[in-house]
């Protein structure tokens, strides 16, 4: 007889039917003759009801003996039970105690530094298990919906000698002898790839020296990036809607019982199709100043302007046509000014989830901005190379996923949304 999730014993699947169960201790109390267990495996959390007649001497000794977060094998019988969290509970009639656990470091109330400290324990809380799924869902609907539009997905290096997004945010190492940098950004290398499969997209890490403390950055965090052949800003914005829109949908109608537990209704993320609003940077300063904002073009957004253009939105809104000063140097201009540029703001103030523009394909244009900047062009010779063999319009955009997850689950901290949070002050464990 094989493991039964716990998931299908609560959906009434198994009444009075003898099932084996296997997880972790999550709740334990006992009264006299009886002790009750909730456990948890990835799927739930049952009670378990150890009687001291119904099974062998040792395993009710164990049973009323074993602390939280041992690990467990039951075989028992599924009883119908108002009483039990979740309707059910496992009546026992061999309890196994598989992996004794010490004293639990970790018990209600705890300081955020503890439980960060603990993280690796810390990581089995509801929460923490939750917001794990959701972002499996989230990077399975993503992958779904590249296949469904033919992007080839491709495995670009995290090890480069390129700051794509500038300076002050690279971790500089050493590289046998050479100086190298963790990669900031996939972005220079995907404009490399579509000159071979025209349409691609990636997952990797992406590494920023963000001195500020903020809710809503991470040194190390995921990063889906696409890059697209033939294509200019606004079917760039578009490819973005609709990617938003599918893992929206999907997570809706598949993801229910995580979502509830953020209360996140399911309401919000059905709302959530095409198209998006997209507002001219230059509105958005005037919509900055009617709120009071002391805020002059030309200048970036912070965290408290991008909450303000974004709290009072039921659907994420484009914020496009950014100046040429607060951008990198790689992107198409749209006039004298500003360039053809798209950040994509989540709704409810949680802000910047995706950046995204159409790539400058001039040579020189490039070449003078990078001067400008002081770039070393030795470094980036490569990527000039692209310009001068059969450039093409393209365009792309890298979202956050942990940014996303933070929207998503209602999150006040980015750091919940990874399970290994690296951050100013944080690197263990
Ligand atoms: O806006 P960014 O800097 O754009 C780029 O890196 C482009 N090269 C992407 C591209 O066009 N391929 O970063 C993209 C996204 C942001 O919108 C944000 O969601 C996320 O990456 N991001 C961060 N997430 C967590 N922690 C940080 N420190 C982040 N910095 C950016
Ligand atoms: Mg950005």
């Amino acid at each position: 007889m094989g493991f039964t999730p716990i998931k299908d014993i609560l959906a009434g699947k198994y009444e009075d039917q003898e099932v084996n169960v296997r997880g972790w201790i999550y709740r334990t109390r006992s009264s006299g003759k009886i002790a009750f267990i909730t456990v948890r495996d990835s799927s739930g959390i049952i009670q378990i009801t150890v009687a001291k007649n119904d099974v062998e001497e040792k395993d009710f000794e164990n049973a009323k003996k074993a602390l939280i977060e041992s690990s467990v094998a039951v075989n028992g019988v599924i009883a119908k039970d108002e009483r039990a969290p979740g309707g059910y509970e496992i009546r026992a009639k061999k309890f196994e105690l598989v992996g004794k656990a010490d004293k639990f470091p970790i018990t209600e109330h705890q300081s955020e530094e503890l439980l960060l400290d603990n993280r690796h324990l810390w990581i089995r809380s509801r929460e923490l298990m939750n917001v794990m799924k959701i972002k499996a869902s989230l990077l399975k609907y993503c992958r779904e919906w590249f296949n469904e539009n033919n992007f080839y997905e491709v495995t670009p290096p995290t090890i480069t000698p390129n700051a794509c997004e500038g300076g002050t945010t690279l971790f500089e190492f050493n590289y046998f002898d050479k100086k190298a940098y963790l990669s900031q950004s996939a972005q220079l290398y995907l404009e490399a790839l579509i000159y071979s499969l025209e349409r691609v997209w990636s997952l990797t890490p992406s590494f920023r020296a963000e001195k500020s403390k903020t809710r809503r950055h991470l040194a190390e965090y995921w990063h889906l990036e696409a890059e697209e052949a033939w294509i200019g800003n606004e079917e760039n914005m578009s490819i973005q809607e609709e990617l938003i829109s599918h893992v929206c949908q999907k997570l809706a109608k598949e993801d229910k019982d995580e979502l509830v537990f953020f209360k996140r209704e399911t309401r919000t993320l059905k709302n959530i199709e095409p198209p998006f609003e997209r507002i001219k940077y230059e509105k958005a300063v005037e919509i900055l100043k009617n709120k009071g904002f002391d805020f002059k073009y030309g200048m970036d957004f912070g965290v408290k302007e991008e909450t303000a253009l974004c709290s009072d939105i039921e659907k994420p809104v484009f914020i496009t046509n950014f100046p040429k000063t607060v951008k990198p140097f790689y992107m198409k201009e749209a006039d004298e000014l500003t360039y053809l540029c798209a950040d994509l703001l989540a709704p409810e103030g949680y802000g910047e989830i995706i950046g995204g523009s159409e790539r400058e394909t001039d040579y020189n244009k490039l070449v003078e901005r990078m001067k400008e900047q002081n770039m070393n062009m030795k470094d980036y010779e490569w990527y000039l190379d692209l310009r001068k063999y059969g450039s093409v319009p393209h365009s792309g955009f890298g979202l956050g996923v942990e940014r996303i997850i933070r929207w998503l689950c209602k999150l006040e901290h980015i750091r919940d949304a990874v399970p290994f949070p690296r951050t100013i002050n944080r690197v263990y464990p």
